[in-house]
């Protein structure tokens, strides 16, 4: 873990310019008391890179805690959406992105699931990392709102290797296996999921491009 974290920080160093308005973010997210779960500046990068290859424009985000990931992908879209259940993470995120000067970015408060009923908008492109065991119903509302090219991104979908406990009794493992699930039968859909180590340890990210 301290190796996966020295070499993470090394490579951020090795690539990335320092920047005010995220380490700003990332302060001001600790100062207010939210939980440390941001995604690492080098999946930030990779989230934004995504999007630009994608040539995506309408962004949705399902959890936006304090706007980080957000910055990332509001800075290669024209428009993003963030979906957020608690108001004081919303309140701190839209502190961050007015600081980061970023304006193409509508942060919707509440439960994500009642609020994605609500959006009818074609999305290009998808980031899910909200409450895991949901992300089975997160990616049918995406689904909805996609066209072939939407490309869907889940944070989150290997947690230390509990994903490949076929005997978990977790929800938040339950509902990553079930999104597997979804994703394989689903006739418009490729899919797949690659482990990463780094900062945050030992998880990974699922990749989805509609057809
Ligand atoms: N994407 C952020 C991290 C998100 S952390 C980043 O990388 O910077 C997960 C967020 O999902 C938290 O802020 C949490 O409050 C929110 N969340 C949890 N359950 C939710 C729900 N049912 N609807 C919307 N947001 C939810
Ligand atoms: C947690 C949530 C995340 O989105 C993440 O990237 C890491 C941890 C969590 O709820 O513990
Ligand atoms: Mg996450």
């Amino acid at each position: 873990m301290d190796l996966y974290a020295d070499v993470d920080a090394y490579l951020v160093d090795a690539l990335q310019e320092p920047d005010d308005a995220l380490s700003g973010a990332l302060e001001r997210s600790a100062a207010a008391g939210l939980p440390p779960i941001a995604v690492a500046p080098n999946q930030g990068k990779l989230l934004h890179l995504l999007v630009r290859i994608a040539g995506a424009r309408r962004v949705l985000e399902i959890g936006t805690l304090g706007g980080y990931s957000t910055i990332w992908l509001a800075r290669a879209a024209e428009h993003v959406t963030t979906l957020e259940l608690d108001p004081r993470h919303a309140e701190v995120a839209r502190e961050n992105l007015a600081s980061a000067g970023i304006t193409n970015v509508e942060v919707l408060v509440g439960p994500a699931l009642e609020t994605l009923a609500t959006l009818t908008e074609p999305v290009d492109f998808a980031f899910v990392d909200a409450d895991k065991a949901n992300n089975p119903r997160y990616v049918e509302q995406v689904l909805r709102l996609s066209h072939p090219g939407t490309v869907i991104v889940i944070d989150n979908t290997v947690r230390q290797g509990r994903v490949a406990d076929a005997s978990s009794s977790d929800s938040d493992v339950l509902g990553t296996r079930e999104l597997f699930d979804l994703l394989r039968a689903h006739p418009q859909v490729d899919a797949t999921t690659i482990q990463t180590v780094g900062s945050k340890g030992h998880d990974g990210f699922t990749l989805a491009l509609v057809r």
